[in-house]
């Protein structure tokens, strides 16, 4: 296939090669880790393509071209982190003065990154519920540049409609910036839902395997690109080649895990239901998450995420997590393993005493490909023990 055209091949093809043609020099089917920092020149300023190893890498590019091709977008650029991809793109559309609006219930490193670094430079924000277009519409100023979505969210699994809130922020003259981490190309492409900008913490269901942290941007806009293009080369929170090699892999096989993680999902997400230590499941394959219809819309599956809020609050939800021995008690989610974490004091600590403040009975599951009796049995003793 040709990466080129990329939307003539089905995901799992794109996946595994688009931007990743056999080695022109070699045949080699697997890009190459291109360790060079510096690259010769056949005469001043006439190159092959790469000059310099943090304006651009060959490994860098197959991963770059790669997600695009997932993603249906024309231009890809890979971040150190998936928060430099975030501050990068914040960076190229808010000035301060401008006024960015958050979901009220962010990622808390989104949230810090909003409201106490680019607040110092005079950036202002409102933290809204996304699934109230009145309060949208309240939320929104002239300054508005930015409407940044996460759907589904961390740790809430609240469904935003990607293309409501798109039409609504265009109206008011404001770009969308996806957070599309959670979902991932396979089950969401935000872009053809009318968003502007997809952003990827690429340490999740991108990588995979809990061994590589990194970022993705993707958008259609030339311009926005270029500008994003020049942050990345300015600013230089590049990813390593190495890194970026780890993505790649990982990607080959986004399909396939996904389809595990979310039908794995749905059986932990039934144990939970009918469990008397939970009180509230949140996933959006279960009918009454009041996303579920958003969710059935513009998702292929209900995703790998699972919450819950513990029935006997926040010394419950404590000892179950110290309880399970399979979903391991660790931060991070989206890899082959199953990680169980309390979010109030682990990821979302940083939003603490804010509006994005997490319930302490809240429970995060990140459910991994394991054999699903396995982590039935796992978490099922867990529960029997703080019932
Ligand atoms: C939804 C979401 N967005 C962004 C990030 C930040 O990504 P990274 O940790 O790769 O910087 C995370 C990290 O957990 C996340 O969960």
């Amino acid at each position: 296939m040709s990466p080129r055209h990329p939307g003539d091949a089905g995901f799992e093809t794109r996946a595994i090669h688009a931007g990743q043609e056999p080695d022109p020099s070699t045949g080699a089917v697997v890009a190459p880790i291109s360790l060079a920092t510096t690259f010769a020149q056949d005469a001043v300023g006439e190159h092959r393509g790469f000059e310099y190893g943090r304006t651009g890498n060959p490994t860098r590019a197959a991963l770059e071209t790669c997600v695009a091709a997932l993603e249906d977008a024309a231009h890809g650029l890979a971040f150190a982190s998936g928060m430099a991809a975030e501050d990068a793109v914040l960076r190229a559309l808010v000035r301060p003065g401008d006024h960015v609006v958050l979901p009220n219930d962010a990622y808390g490193g989104t949230y810090r990154l909003v409201a106490r670094v680019l607040a110092e430079t005079g950036v202002e924000w409102s933290a809204v519920d996304l699934t109230d277009p009145v309060a949208l519409g309240e939320a929104c100023r002239d300054s508005t540049k930015v409407v940044w979505i996460e759907t589904p969210t961390n740790p809430l699994l609240t469904v935003v409609d990607i293309e409501a809130v798109s039409r609504a922020a265009h109206e008011r003259g404001a770009r969308v910036v996806v957070d599309n981490t959670f979902a991932t190309p396979y089950l969401q492409q935000p872009l053809s839902l009318g968003a502007d900008v997809v952003v990827h913490s690429s340490t999740k269901y991108l990588g995979g395997h809990s061994d590589v942290v990194g970022g993705m941007v993707l958008t259609d806009e030339d311009g926005l690109a270029e500008s994003i293009a020049f942050l990345q080369n300015a600013v230089g929170a590049v990813p390593s080649p190495f890194d970026c090699f780890l993505v790649l892999r990982g990607v080959k096989t986004l399909g396939v895990r996904m389809d595990r993680h979310c039908s794995n999902a749905r059986g932990v997400a039934d144990l939970l239901v009918d469990h008397p230590a939970v009180e509230r499941v949140l996933w959006p394959g279960l009918p009454d998450h009041p996303g579920h219809d958003v969710a059935r819309r513009q998702m292929r599956h209900f995703g790998g995420m699972v919450s819950f809020l513990a029935a006997g609050g926040e010394q419950a939800a404590l000892a179950l997590v110290a309880k399970t021995q399979l979903f391991t008690l660790a931060e991070s989610l989206g890899a082959v393993e199953s990680l169980i974490e309390h979010p109030a004091r682990m990821t979302h600590a940083s939003a603490a005493d804010s509006p994005l403040a997490v319930d302490p009975a809240l429970v995060r599951l990140s459910v991994g490909i394991e054999s699903l009796d396995d982590l039935l049995d796992d978490l099922g003793h867990a529960l029997d023990a703080v019932t």
